[in-house]
């Protein structure tokens, strides 16, 4: 049973199977290209997606839109100190605002900068430093089926493994992300937390959190590590943060807004130097890119997102679909994560060749059998990586119910019954930037 009840409500339709066709085909196969209207359950993702609380809207109307030192500000520095620990904050429109600013601070060319694995914008933004990025997940990422608990880790072993090639001094920062989006949204353990604080202090690095989804982490750490069954979330929450110098932060993940996002620290020199940075980049330090009234949302929504039963709630659902998914056989990856579920397209289309974006095919397929969105993250919009053809249905926070979850399973049934039909896709026209193309890229089914 969730833990809310609806106060606003927005119209969905659910277009004709002729109507979703021909959506499918104006969209060149590419669910980026859809219209919103057109798509029934949208699980393309789920940042800023989410529905927001009575108390953060009412929040908004407090909004302090002056330009500088206004209180919404002091409020927004006030949650962040509380629920994280850090004195120095600066808003951000987003999460990679804060990467822009707070890397453009840390890093120069010729850097290297291991992270358990680097989201697609992180990874974009230590590139455009001229530093190299370097994933070090841990190999129980790799195993699909494996019940390990914290597959989201960062692997230590390959962080020394990279000081020996590259030497200490090429790495000034070393990144965790919690939860690991890009491992399946699968959660990092308190444990190893400490262990990457220690072997960034070894090799005097700084050591940044990429806190977007730091509440669902905190859930998965109560839940599942020995000695923490008994802390609140709020207080894993907060030690997590707790040896880390600096964080980036998403707040349409984890803060429980539509847009918004800060850096925040420890140390008030790189504050200093972030702060020339962000009026650079985002706006004066106090606003950084933002209206008062939507800092004021994410000042109440980061309390929102350690406060019970906020998180076992969100964890619950998505665990819910997988579950609801995994009585249909359709192949998922286990055990679920915090903020979607990821399918295993190689498995569900075995005779679509990995050139044939199989990923791609099933999102095209979930679409055109019931509505849903969902996104491929395998090989079309990772291309010339190895990576599993999966296909992520991230769930909005605080915005479905059961029933649709379960047509979402049952639209996953209806593609499993019919998977022989599937021939796969091939690209028709694609961007500049390959790494860009899932984005934009138009393709065609290959029997065409
Ligand atoms: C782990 C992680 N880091 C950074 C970002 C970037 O945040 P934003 O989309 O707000 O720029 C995201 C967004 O999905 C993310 O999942």
């Amino acid at each position: 049973m969730r833990s809310y009840k609806a106060k606003m409500v927005e119209p969905i339709e659910l277009p004709s199977r002729a109507e979703r066709e021909a959506a499918l085909e104006r969209a060149g196969y590419n669910v980026f290209n859809l219209d919103a209207r057109d798509v029934y359950i949208d699980l393309l993702t789920d940042s800023g997606t989410g529905t927001m609380s009575a108390e953060q809207w009412a929040a908004m109307i407090r909004g302090d839109e002056a330009y500088a030192g206004s209180e919404s500000f002091a409020r927004l520095a006030e949650s962040v100190r509380d629920v994280m620990g850090f004195e120095y904050v600066i808003p951000t429109h987003q999460g990679r605002g804060a990467e822009n600013v707070l890397y453009g601070v840390l890093l120069e060319a010729g850097d290297v900068v291991p992270n358990n694995s680097h989201f697609d914008t992180t990874r974009a933004h230590v590139v455009n430093q001229g530093a190299e990025p370097v994933d070090c997940p841990s190999p129980a990422a790799r195993d699909p089926n494996s019940n390990e608990k914290f597959k989201g880790n960062f692997d230590i072993d390959a962080g020394y493994a990279l000081v020996e090639d590259v030497g200490a001094d090429a790495i000034p920062v070393v990144v965790q992300t919690i939860t690991n989006n890009s491992v399946a949204g699968q959660p990092v353990s308190m444990a190893n937390i400490r262990a990457v604080a220690e072997f960034a202090k070894d090799i005097d690095a700084l050591f940044v959190i990429d806190a977007c989804r730091f509440a669902e982490n905190a859930h998965f750490i109560k839940e599942n590590e020995a000695g923490y069954e008994d802390w609140t979330v709020a207080e894993i929450a907060r030690e997590q943060f707790a040896h880390a110098d600096a964080i980036t932060m998403s707040g349409k993940k984890d803060a429980l807004v539509n847009i918004g996002g800060f850096t925040a620290m420890r140390d008030e020199t790189t504050f200093e130097h972030a702060k020339q940075r962000a009026i650079l980049f985002e706006g004066f330090p106090t606003y950084g890119g933002l209206s008062g009234r939507d800092i004021e949302a994410m000042a109440v929504g980061l309390r929102e997102a350690v406060t019970p039963p906020y998180v076992s709630d969100r964890v619950e659902q998505v665990a819910e679909l997988g579950d609801l998914l995994s009585e249909e056989d359709v192949p998922v990856y286990l055990p679920t994560g915090g903020h979607a579920v990821y399918l295993d397209a190689g498995e569900m289309f075995p005779h679509v060749p990995k050139e044939q974006y199989p990923g791609q095919e099933l999102v095209c397929a979930l679409y055109r059998e019931g509505g849903v969105r969902g996104v491929e993250l395998g090989g079309f919009a990772f291309p010339g990586t190895d990576r599993p053809d999966l296909v992520r249905l991230a769930l909005p926070r605080r915005t479905y119910s059961r029933e649709h979850l379960e047509h979402i399973a049952e639209t996953a049934a209806k593609v499993m019954e019919t998977a022989h039909e599937y021939d796969g896709l091939e690209i028709v026209e694609e961007p500049p930037m390959k790494e860009l193309r899932h984005f934009s890229a138009k393709l065609r089914p290959v029997s065409n």
